[in-house]
């Protein structure tokens, strides 16, 4: 290999054609590497491929192309996980706790069926693993595609990673559908895990939280050579779509996935009686701690499918199985420490930090206190020996004082400034929650604040996590959000900071450039707007359309009685309390610098009524008022927004329609007075029945 021209030695016109050059030779590895799984060159060789072209990148801005890889979006390389629609929905289990809990399952699906009391059911029992869900699609017998479960109905394409499982076969063995989609459980084992946290510890990584955690994170890499080196397993234990009937009954079914080639866990049994699932649960209870795996219960399935077809689902679970939990696992330790972590709405919470102890194969070293009225009820202080509880997915809890470390000591004393940046820290009367108010001068509020825009389902800008976000603030790099779209610019210097490198400070600038363009409701939510969560932020998306619409809306609002302000109050699921904190968080003249300087860096897409697009009701206003004698008024309501309307609670000028049930009384007047069109609840129905 020659050495190459130093680049304070390159004219445009060399740097340039280098440029040219390297994109197309970065998309070549790219494609062999990600789309044929076969690299053409070794990862030191690809790496100063990139370096390369991002130093003469930044000695030459100008010549910065479109397909650069610096910048490249939705290439292989991309960021995010292309998402899927699951042929037929994942739902979750309902649980039970105890015998009388299973009892009751049993009771019900006999009553439903219109079983006698006596009648016997038979169950498939599978240890229940607390991993992550995966739905895999086969297509004459090759796995075609893998998908995370995501909400249910839509989950992250990771078929890539999914290649790199044990015991998922590519291709089925012997006969099978057509198409048929198969759900199971990936995990990684509990000496895998330990082995996995010893390894990320030494590389100086975070350890993970506990082996399903481990089991996500490591499905969810995109770079799959990751996944590949992570020990992840997998059991398969339930049947997706399928273009024909494979099984008359759970077992057979379970017998199937064998056949194919599937794991399935060894552990499933044939249970003839309530009486049989209440031992198989002991026993289960008993196997636990010597299992090679984490489990968290049992899930218990009525075994004859075509009762299961009967059954069907309650909501989101099916009304033919459900996960009876073991007891949630304590365990007993010292209170180190009481920590008071500050958040993004300036709220003080304690946590407990705990000399470490292993709790159900967990090793736990802190726990929620919730907040000062909580420590003051169980009274716990510093150096006390308490019960603590691991249930689940949730937050080691404590349970109760054993003993206080000093008898005559005073109690925890709840500090009344913030611990951050020194700000008063008041509660007010009535909540439990005592804030900072700092505001936006508090440094441990804006790290907060960063880490949620940062977060999911705000921006979902994937490596830039918690500490990053902690370092480059402290660091200067970040002061607020808009800073975040001035980190590629500065690719270089991240790569050099110790535990980042050319690899991924590049991965970085992608992801942030592939988030540059963001549907108005997650760029709502990614503001941290006290009380505007995930469902309020499309509320809102939703009813004002597109970001300046939304911004003068609100600024509008801030005037009591304004016409804005009575719109804001009538979205239905926005009361008061969430209106009052949106004009306050459009008074703050610091607030609205930031909107306005994020509005220049992004694209801010429009909600766009994907709801319904071009339904009858597109983009109009209703509102109903008075009795519906046909239907519910959140059936009324569901109908509406089905055609593509927006439901008000009160009537404006800027309401379409107003539908009269019986008995309207002051919005069929205020429609009057203002010159609203109504209709009466038979034009409903015509209306609404498309007729
Ligand atoms: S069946 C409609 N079987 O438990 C049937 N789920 O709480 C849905 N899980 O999301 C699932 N082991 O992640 C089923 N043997 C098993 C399972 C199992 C673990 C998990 C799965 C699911 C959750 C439901």
């Amino acid at each position: 290999m020659t050495t190459p021209t130093p680049v304070e030695d390159l004219d445009e016109a060399a740097a340039a054609a280098e440029l040219a050059a390297l994109a197309a030779e970065i998309a070549q590895h790219d494609e062999a590497y990600h789309r044929q799984d076969a690299p053409l060159i070794d990862d030191a060789a690809y790496d100063a491929l990139r370096q390369r072209n991002t130093a003469i990148e930044a000695a030459f801005p100008a010549l910065i192309r479109a397909d650069s890889p610096s910048r490249r979006v939705g290439a292989p390389l991309a960021e995010g996980f292309a998402r899927r629609r699951h042929r037929e929905p994942m739902l979750s289990l309902d649980n039970a706790f105890a015998a009388p809990d299973f009892e009751q399952f049993c009771a019900r699906a006999r009553r439903f069926l219109a079983l006698p009391d006596e009648a016997p059911l038979r169950f498939v029992a599978e240890p229940k693993i607390d991993g992550l869900s995966i739905s895999l699609t086969y297509e004459n017998g090759r796995f075609v595609q893998g998908a995370t479960r995501g909400d249910g109905i839509e989950g992250e394409d990771v078929s890539a990673n999914l290649r790199h499982v044990a015991g998922l076969p590519l291709r089925l063995a012997g006969e099978a559908p057509a198409l048929i989609e198969i759900r199971g459980e990936v995990f990684i084992a509990k000496a895998d895990f330990l082995a996995l946290n010893a390894a990320q510890e030494a590389a100086g990584e975070k350890p993970f939280a506990n082996p399903r955690n481990a089991a996500a994170g490591s499905l969810r890499q995109l770079d799959a050579r990751i996944t590949a080196a992570r020990p992840l397993s997998l059991f398969a234990y339930a049947m997706g779509a399928a273009s024909a009937p494979v099984a008359a009954s759970h077992a057979a079914y379970l017998e199937r996935l064998r056949g194919w080639g599937f794991s399935v866990n060894p552990l499933s049994r044939l249970l003839d009686s309530a009486a049989a699932a209440v031992e198989f649960q002991a026993e289960m209870a008993a196997a636990r701690a010597d299992l090679a795996y984490d489990i968290d219960g049992v899930v218990y399935k009525i075994d004859d499918l075509a009762l299961q077809t009967r059954l069907g689902f309650a909501g989101r679970a099916p009304r033919w199985a459900i996960a009876w939990k073991f007891p949630a696992a304590q365990a007993h330790t010292r209170i180190e420490d009481i920590l008071i972590q500050v958040g993004r709405t300036g709220a003080l919470t304690p946590v407990a930090r705990l000399a470490p102890v292993n709790v159900g194969g967990v090793l736990v070293n802190r726990a929620t206190l919730h907040n000062e009225d909580e420590i003051a009820r169980k009274d716990i202080r510093i150096g006390d020996t308490v019960v603590i509880q691991r249930a689940g997915d949730v937050i080691p809890q404590i349970v109760s004082v054993l003993a206080h470390q000093a008898p005559d000591a005073p109690g925890f004393a709840f500090p009344e400034t913030c611990p951050a940046c020194g700000s008063a820290a008041l509660r007010p009367p009535g909540e439990v929650v005592r804030r900072c108010t700092g505001g936006l001068t508090c440094p441990a509020q804006t790290v907060e604040r960063l880490i949620h825009f940062v977060s999911r389902p705000a921006f979902d800008i994937e490596g830039l996590g918690a500490r990053s976000i902690a370092e480059f603030h402290a660091e200067g790099l970040l002061h607020g959000p808009a800073d975040i779209f001035r980190l590629p610019a500065r690719e270089a210097e991240i790569a050099a900071r110790e535990g980042w490198g050319p690899v991924s400070a590049a991965k970085l600038a992608r992801a942030i450039e592939s988030r540059r363009r963001i549907p108005l409701a997650r760029f709502v939510y990614a503001l941290g707007i006290r009380r505007i969560g995930e469902a309020n932020a499309k509320l809102l998306a939703r009813h004002y359309g597109d970001y300046a619409t939304w911004r003068a809306e609100m600024r509008a609002a801030a005037t009591i009685g304004s016409e804005a302000r009575g719109t804001l109050g009538s979205i239905l699921g926005i009361g008061p309390a969430i209106a009052d904190e949106l004009v306050a968080f459009f008074a703050e003249p610091r607030n609205l610098a930031t909107l306005d300087e994020l509005a220049g860096l992004l694209e801010i897409a429009p909600a766009g009524d994907a709801a319904a697009p071009g339904g009858t009701l597109a983009g109009k206003t209703l509102v109903f008022t008075g009795t519906l004698a046909a239907m519910s008024r959140a059936e009324a309501r569901a109908r509406a927004e089905a055609l593509g309307a927006k439901v008000a609670d009160t009537v404006s000028r800027r309401t379409d329609l107003v539908v009269l049930g019986a008995e309207a009384g002051g919005k069929a007047r205020r429609a009057a007075e203002l010159g609203v069109a109504t209709i009466s609840e038979a034009e409903w129905l015509a209306l609404a029945q498309g007729q």
